[in-house]
């Protein structure tokens, strides 16, 4: 996998991310879509959306503001147990989320266990299986067996709320501060994440809120209402995309932890006593949506939780591997019937459902499906990027974007800015541009137009020539194979056509 860095200047260069703000020199962790990443961005939601709503016909979508009444927030638990345990360095006088610092100590050993993979695939060549490597070698094992025990201490130690704990195996471990080097650290503290603003025009009447920290509770409270307005039976799902912020004090590796991100969240609403069959269900469902995208089986793995956040009564993650290795992509909750009984308790309003098969009233438990946007554009992106040696031993950069995700799907050039090849070319994109998200460029040899639009990310390109006038032929130009095929002008969009269309990679899930 490309370099992280590589990635991120890429993503600056070629018109996808910029921090914000950048003329005041950027604001921490905070960051811009542009051009490309907002069309990269948006293909990434509407593939999600569609999978789940537009495929399901028991799902529906909302919409539900950012700003919520703040009893909300103190009836989600989110006011009370929404917190990171924080430690900090004395000598650097750095801040660090302990658990961070903890798993950031277990990534270097699984580093390790990538290494002596590494090394013995080189030794054993073809007939090396990595499988049964990683299960019988007994160093592999013993990495892995430290692993365990450490991850294992520490969800216990966090579900007990033993802070002294998690200190207490940041110094067995050695663990040093990544700035100064120090192991002088304090005692781990719980922090709130929630950021605070208020709604009022002076001083005394202003309402203290919060910016949501998740989606979730904008489906949760809208949950009777939909369910009425929609005749909805259970099961069913409501779905939703949007901001949600969270005053994260270690926010890092670009767009991986923002203070500002994006939600793709479901809430599948369901009899009490059939979570276990549903989550394992959505477990299955959001893997096999992953896995549509073709982007390597061998990259995603489940990571079920140790320390359950206060409404789960299970949850794994998905992890995807990233260029700083394995780590959350998706989550998927059991949330039991903890948010509707808590929202009912604090609203005194009910939000029950009855059940014509049971016979009887019951407030549903729920299944959440919750993966980060942004995340999803990073995964996407770094698996994407990278630099290719051609036969002739040139190099080229290549973003291989899954097709139906690349923010521009053909270029069309013509070979040169004269002899009426622009005048077919335009008319070519103005043809096409009722499908399809189109580009057109005309400067420079048309090799370097291919390798900008390799780096871009565009999977077709399109040459006009002066065959083309000739014989009323193009050239088609595959991105990832580089082969070119000549075929009629008048073909061209059904063979587009077929080869974007959405549909195709929504039914391998
Ligand atoms: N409603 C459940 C919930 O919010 P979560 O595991 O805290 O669960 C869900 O968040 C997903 O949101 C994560 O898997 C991740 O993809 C994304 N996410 C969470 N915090 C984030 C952050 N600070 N920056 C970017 N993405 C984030």
């Amino acid at each position: 996998m490309t370099d992280f860095k590589k990635i991120i200047s890429h993503a600056k260069e070629y018109g996808f991310v910029f921090p914000s703000s950048e003329i005041y020199d950027g604001l921490s962790a905070v960051y811009d879509y542009a051009q490309n990443g907002v069309a990269l961005k948006k293909n990434i939601r509407d593939y999600w959306w569609k999978s789940m709503v537009q495929l399901h016909y028991n799902i529906v979508g909302i919409d539900a503001s950012i700003f919520m009444h703040p009893t909300t927030w103190k009836a989600s638990g989110h006011v009370d147990a929404f917190n990171d345990p924080l430690i900090d360095n004395k000598d650097s006088k750095k801040r660090y989320r302990a658990d961070v610092l903890v798993e950031d100590y277990c990534g270097k050993i699984e580093n390790k266990i990538d290494k002596e993979i590494t090394k013995a695939a080189k030794r054993f060549g073809a007939a090396f299986n990595p499988e049964e490597f990683k299960t019988t070698n007994p160093r592999v094992l013993g990495y892995q067996e430290k692993i365990n025990t450490i991850l294992k201490r520490l969800g216990q130690s966090l579900e007990k709320e033993d802070l002294a704990d998690v200190k207490a195996l940041i110094e067995e471990l050695e663990i040093a501060c990544p700035e100064s080097g120090s192991r002088n650290w304090t005692d781990v503290k719980q922090f709130n994440l929630m950021f605070g603003t208020k709604l009022g025009a002076s001083a005394e009447s202003a309402m203290n809120l919060y910016l949501r920290p998740e989606t979730a509770q904008g489906i949760f409270v809208n949950f009777l209402n939909v369910q009425k307005t929609g005749r909805m039976k259970i099961p069913f799902g409501i779905a939703q995309t949007g901001k949600a912020f969270r005053n994260e004090i270690v926010a890092r590796q670009f767009i991986f932890r923002m203070r500002e991100f994006e939600q793709m969240e479901m809430q599948f609403f369901i009899p009490p006593g059939t979570q276990k069959e549903w989550y394992e269900e959505w477990k299955k469902t959001r893997l096999s949506w992953h896995l549509s995208l073709g982007m390597g089986e061998e990259n995603y793995r489940f990571h079920d939780h140790e320390k359950l956040a206060h409404y789960a009564d299970a949850a794994a993650d998905i992890e995807f591997k990233f260029p700083f290795g394995f780590k959350e992509l998706e989550g998927i909750h059991s949330r039991t019937d903890f948010d509707l009984s808590s929202h009912e308790e604090f609203s005194g309003k009910k939000l029950q459902y009855f059940d014509p098969e049971r016979n009887e009233n019951y407030v549903p438990y729920v299944v959440e499906t919750s993966v980060g946007l942004d995340r999803m554009f990073l995964a996407v992106f770094s698996w994407a990027l990278r630099e290719e040696t051609l036969e002739d031993g040139s190099t080229r950069t290549l973003l291989k974007l899954p097709a139906i995700l690349a923010p521009t799907k053909i270029a069309v050039l013509p070979l040169v800015k004269k002899d009426g090849l622009p005048e077919v070319a335009k008319k070519l994109m103005d043809d096409l541009k009722w499908d399809h998200a189109v580009a057109y460029d005309e400067k420079d040899a048309v090799g370097r137009r291919y390798r900008r639009q390799d780096a871009l990310g565009t999977p077709y390109c399109i040459t006009i020539d002066h065959q083309t006038l000739e014989d009323q032929t193009v050239t088609l130009r595959d991105r990832d194979t580089m082969k070119q095929e000549r075929v009629a002008l008048d073909s061209i969009s059904g063979i587009l056509n077929e080869k974007l269309d959405i549909k195709n990679w929504l039914k391998s899930i």
